[in-house]
Formats: C-alpha cells, structure tokens, sequence
C-alpha cells in the first residue's frame, strides 16, 4: 500500500528493546542483581510472582533474556540490514553500579555498552538510550525503599552523570524514566515495582507511596536533564510517557468528566516533565485525599529548570471509562475503572487495537506540551508460528504496524505533528515485561528460545523484516 506520506530524510527510523528483556548475563561482567531479576516467569493471565532474592528453583526469564550480551553483533546486522537509523535501549543501572550505592562505577559494565554503542555507530546506528527501564538495583529496594527514599535522587543522579560523561560522544538522545505514568494502576503492585522500587506490603498508604515516589523520580529526571546539558549541550533529553488514551464510554457529560479525570491522572507525570509543574488540580487532591507529600519549594524550583527537549512515549492501545454515578470529584482508580471499548478488537493478551488513537494521542500531547514527539514502542506481541523451513508469516504483525504507521503519519502531515522518529518495540523476540513470557513475541527477527530459557537463540527473519525494511527504505511511503 503505498500512502502517499513520506517522512523526511532525517527521520529516526529503528527498533526498541530495554537491556533486562534481551540481554541476559545478568550476573557476567560484575552485573549486580536487579529488580527484574527478582521476577519469575508468568504467563498470559498469570502474574509474575517477586521473590525475595534469586532462589533456587524459580524461573527468573531476564536471566538470559534472548542472549543480546553475547551475540549482539550478530543481531547488529541484522539491525543495519532493516536501514534502522537508530537502536533504542537502555543502559542496565546494575552493569554500572551494582549496588546502586558504590562511589565507582564498575569498569567491566561500561566496557559493554561503550563496545556496543560502537559497533552500532560502525553500522550506521544510533543509540537512543532510556536510563531506567524497570532495572532499579536490587539493593536499592531492600536497604533504602526504592524510589520512597529522597536518598535515590543521588543514586540516580550519580549513575545518570557517569554515564553522561562516559557516552558524551556516542549518544545524543536520552530518555530518564521509562513510562514512568504506568504506575498509575497502583493496584497493581509490579508497576510500582518496575517503576519505583517500591516492594509489596511496605507502605500503608499505597497511592500516597506511589504519589511520593513518582515526585522524586521527577525530581532526579529534572537534575539529570540540566546535568545532562552541562556535560553536552547537543544532548536531547526526554521523558518517557505510557500513552494510553482513555476515551468516556458516551457523550454523557459526565462520562467526559470521569475520562478527563483518568486523562490528568494518567497524564500529570508528562505535565510536569514538560511544563515543569504540577497541574492545579493535583495539589487540591492530596489535600483531599490527606496525603501528607514531602515536595519542597526547592524541588519545584528544580522541576521548573529542569523540562525535558522532547516526549518519548509508548503507544500500543487505548482505553474507555465512564461515570461510576456517585463521586462527584470523580476518582478515576485504575484499572478498576475501566470499561470495554465495543468499538475495537483485541490482542491475545486483551490489549485494544486502535490506530487512530495514536494520532489522537500525538495531537492530544501536541496540544498540551508543545514538543517534538518521539513514538519509543507501539507494537504487537502475538504467538508466532516457525514453519518448517524457518519461516514465520507474521501478516498480523504486519497488519498492525500498517495501520499505526499510517495513523502516525497523518499525524504528521495533516495535523502538523513534530515528530522526531519511530522505534517498534521489541524489534527482534524477547522477554515479556508484563508476563516474563518469550511466547509473547513483538519482534521482526525470531528468536530460537521457549519460555524456560530451552532453544537454540538462533535468530531468523520473519516476513515483517522484509517488510519493515521496504518501509524504512521508501520513507514510510510504503506500507
Ligand atoms: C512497555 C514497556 O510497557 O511495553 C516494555 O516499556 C514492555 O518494557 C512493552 O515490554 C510491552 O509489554 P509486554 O508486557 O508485552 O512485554
């Protein structure tokens, strides 16, 4: 098909991953131990299970992941191969600092990624690099409470300067916290987990945790930025946004109301990443809610020098709530708030398919923080079939990146959209953040692994590497 559209010259075509989900050597090198460490294998519609500690017998999948810290090369090329232009991943904190306490880095972790940020600049590729995608160290959890502790704001920012430093001329786009909003369905314990380091059972008041976390990592965002652009003022710093846009169920006024509350209370985290400050309506609800928040004058004077350059965010579905008919301040509470869409089809894990929500979600972030846009993942995780010879006929795949790049490209070049580039998530198979599974696969290239870590690893093609390929060398015209 072709659209008609094409993105300019200089467009960051490529493909996303995060260093827990496909690296594996998790303890090569004097990797330390990570939060996704600590995480056992699940399936679809069975959670992951955190252990406390590495335990003999359990399943912990991001151990070896697809086995990129051994055959990285190799997946390099295939990589140059697609015409990707850039490689987002992320730098595992645990490879640097173990800890996430030491004075010094670890020399052995630093090694890795500076020998694999040059083999991707030899091929033509640059990093984009998120510097905390679910991999908070371990220790970091058990001796200061994650992200509940103001002391992370260092420890954050020590490891964010290290590697600003070490990587100054390798990489020009940074993201700080990966889809830092998620932790948003607070009722569910993992997102704040990934997210924050915050363990299950700690704290009381769980939305007031995940409030009083999610304030610091916007704090240590916004000094790792201005650090950030001390050490190099060509770099672009972004956040790292989960948009998932939640539409009222009817015209009913207060369907509207209780969606444009689940939008602010998705979205205040990009409101202060972006605009440097809390949204009018936040301040009034902790009072309400008497939430008892640690936020300084001197923190919101940081927040406000500290905005990011650009949005990265996820887009992978939306969501539909409507009024529950008695809360008149409408206390969107996720995910119970949520209702079916009648409107769109489902994934085999129930996540809605929905195009045009993503150019709704690039107009809607235009709209609101005027900044040029970064699409970091969309994609579909799916079970694939291999075929006797080797093949994989992913026409579903290639069906959904059809239909999203389209809808982004109208974005573009019909509402006028800034938008920087585009990174499939997951561009070749890897571990499933959400259900530790290798069954839940997004990528173009197949990886030879079940989901006990048994196979091959060979990697192979499946037929949307063709056609992600023939997209990226025609400009997006074809589709
Ligand atoms: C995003 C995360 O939530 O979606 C990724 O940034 C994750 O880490 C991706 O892998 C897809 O989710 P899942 O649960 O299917 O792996």
């Amino acid at each position: 098909m072709a659209t008609g559209y094409k993105m300019p010259k200089d467009f960051l075509w490529g493909g996303a991953v995060a260093a827990h989900q496909l690296e594996g050597g998790w303890n090569a090198g004097g990797k330390g131990v990570s939060i996704a460490d600590v995480m056992t294998a699940g399936r679809n519609g069975v959670p992951r299970k955190v252990t406390d500690g590495v335990k003999d017998g359990e399943i912990y999948p991001n151990h070896w992941g697809n086995d990129f810290y051994h055959r990285y090369p190799e997946d390099i090329k295939l990589f140059e191969e697609m015409g990707f232009k850039c490689f987002r991943t992320s730098i595992a904190w645990t490879r640097i600092f173990p800890n996430g306490d030491e004075a010094e880095p670890n020399e052995a972790g630093l090694k890795f990624y500076d020998d694999m940020f040059d083999d991707l600049l030899a091929h033509g590729i640059q990093p984009v690099i998120t510097l905390s995608h679910f991999e908070i160290p371990y220790h970091l959890v058990k001796e200061y409470g994650g992200f509940s502790n103001r002391k992370m704001i260092d420890f954050f920012l020590h490891f964010a300067k290290t590697v600003f430093k070490r990587y100054k001329n390798k990489v020009k786009y940074w993201m700080t916290f990966n889809e830092i909003n998620n932790q948003t369905a607070w009722s569910d314990p993992h997102p704040l987990l990934q997210n924050s380091g915050l363990e299950l059972g700690k704290h009381d008041n769980w939305e007031q945790a995940m409030y009083q976390a999610a304030h610091y990592e916007l704090v240590a965002s916004a000094l790792a930025v201005q650090a950030g652009h001390e050490i190099n003022p060509d770099f672009q710093i972004g956040c790292m946004i989960a948009m998932c846009p939640i539409y009222p169920l009817t015209a009913k006024p207060q369907d509207i109301m209780m969606a444009e509350r689940a939008m602010q209370k998705r979205y205040w985290f990009g409101d202060v990443h972006c605009r440097g400050e809390y949204p009018a309506w936040l301040p009034k609800y902790f009072e309400r809610k008497g939430f008892d928040m640690d936020i300084t004058a001197a923190d919101l004077a940081t927040l406000k020098a500290g905005t990011v350059d650009y949005v990265g965010f996820s887009y992978y579905m939306s969501f539909v709530t409507k009024d529950q008919g008695d809360d008149p301040e409408y206390d969107f509470k996720e995910p119970d708030d949520f209702v079916e869409n009648p409107y769109v089809e489902k994934s085999d894990w129930g996540w809605q398919i929905d195009p045009t929500g993503l150019r709704y979600a690039m107009n809607w972030m235009e709209d609101r923080w005027h900044l040029p846009q970064f699409i970091v993942e969309n994609g579909f995780g799916a079970y694939d079939k291999k075929q006797a010879d080797g093949s994989v006929h992913d026409d579903y795949r290639i069906s959904y990146f059809r239909d999203h790049i389209k809808a982004m490209e109208e974005a573009v070049a019909l509402d006028g959209v800034n938008l920087i580039g585009y990174t499939p998530w997951g561009c070749i198979d890897l571990v499933s953040a959400s259900t530790g599974e290798m069954a839940k696969r997004y990528g173009f290239i197949y990886v030879d692994a079940d989901d006990n870590g048994e196979g091959s690893f060979d990697r192979s093609k499946k037929d949307s590497f063709n056609w992600y390929k023939d997209v990226i060398a025609s400009d997006g015209e074809n589709l």
